[in-house]
């Protein structure tokens, strides 16, 4: 065996997320990734601590051990590893917020957490675990970002419940950033949401679910459809619908049949909507062994041909297509 042949065999790996993003997350942590792998923390107890310097050192270890061919445990089998390329590209380019959970609905799928009414109002009043903004500040300082390309993805509870949200995103504003994308249960109507449309630098996605006050209350557990439904009419009355997007979470015994359905989308041409995301219940996706019925094909079915003969974007995230594909979800 020659000297080359001991590197024949070996897997050299990287993942983009790990080179480009990060993620405040709410388990008091900066990570890489808010995957549905539990990935690896670059700092823990980000709420007793100043400064995020010390990251880049753990990213470079990760890198290395990654390009080294030895897959870190938080990140065995996830989906996003790739054959090692070289690159310079180490700024960050996606940022996502998700260190706070307190929210104004309790919709019954939320992945943080088993949402109550009782529990909302309890959480309201905590505070949130840490302060981003010196974080992010300290991320501009030390030129880590790449200021055209950066994308901010508000996860987390509700937007309208984060005290310091428009010093958050005129942070963003004034020093730099590409797209600002905000999920929001769009209870509450937002002047700085309108603002980011207008100057086209926001993207607003609200899961609205339903076609009347019904079944909005039983999803949500609160009695604002009409208020969601004016809020998305405002918007695009004062800043255009390039970058409204609603989706619908299809809800297994909630909001799975037809006749919600076809009230959604009348709505949606009523609104004159011109993006929607079809979307499967995550829990039903993860869960396993859920057989996919038929009532869901025919919202399917129907989403297509509506969206079609209306002019309307449909988007069916990759992982919701393969489980429609294959007719039922599995680990
Ligand atoms: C946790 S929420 C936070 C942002 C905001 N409160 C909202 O609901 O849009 C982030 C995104 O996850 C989606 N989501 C939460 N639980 C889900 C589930 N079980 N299935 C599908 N999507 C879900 C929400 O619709 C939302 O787009
Ligand atoms: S490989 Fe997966 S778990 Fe690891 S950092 Fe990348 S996205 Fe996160
Ligand atoms: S609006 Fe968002 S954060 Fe609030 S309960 Fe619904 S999915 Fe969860």
């Amino acid at each position: 065996m020659n000297f080359f042949d001991l590197f024949k065999n070996k897997k050299s790996y990287m993942c983009p997320l790990m080179n480009n993003h990060l993620h405040f997350s709410c388990r008091d942590a900066l990570e890489p990734c808010c995957s549905a792998n539990i990935g690896p923390a670059f700092i823990k107890n980000l709420s007793k601590i100043d400064s995020i310097k010390n990251f880049v050192e753990e990213k470079k270890k990760y890198i290395k051990l990654l390009k080294d061919g030895k897959i870190p445990e938080e990140c065995k089998n996830c989906v996003h590893l790739t054959t090692y390329k070289k690159t310079n590209d180490f700024r960050i380019n996606k940022i996502t917020l998700n260190h706070y959970t307190q929210c104004n609905c309790a919709c019954i799928y939320c992945t943080q957490g088993n949402r109550t009414i009782e529990k909302i109002k309890e959480d309201a009043n905590k505070p949130v675990l840490f302060d981003v903004l010196k974080f992010i500040n300290e991320l501009y300082d030390n030129d880590l970002i790449d200021k055209e390309k950066l994308y901010i993805d508000f996860q987390g509870g509700n937007i309208s419940c984060l005290k310091n949200h428009e010093e958050i995103i005129n942070t963003f504003l004034n020093r730099g950033v590409g797209t600002i994308y905000i999920p929001t249960n769009n209870i509450v109507y937002m002047p700085i949401i309108e603002k980011l449309l207008r100057i086209k630098k926001g993207e607003l996605c609200t899961a609205l679910d339903s076609g009347c006050r019904e079944t909005y209350l039983k999803i949500k557990q609160v009695d604002k459809f009409d208020k969601s439904v004016e809020n998305i009419k405002r918007y695009i009355a004062s800043a255009g619908n390039d970058s409204i997007i609603i989706k619908y979470i299809i809800v297994n015994g909630y909001n799975d049949n037809i006749e919600e359905f076809k009230m959604f989308m009348n709505k949606m041409i009523e609104l004159n909507v011109k993006i929607i995301v079809l979307d499967i219940d995550y829990r039903d996706i993860i869960d396993g062994a859920f057989k996919i019925p038929q009532n869901y094909y025919d919202i399917l079915d129907y989403a297509k041909e509506t969206c079609k003969t209306n002019n309307i974007d449909l988007g069916i995230p990759p992982y919701t297509q393969q489980v429609f594909d294959r007719g039922y979800s599995c680990k």
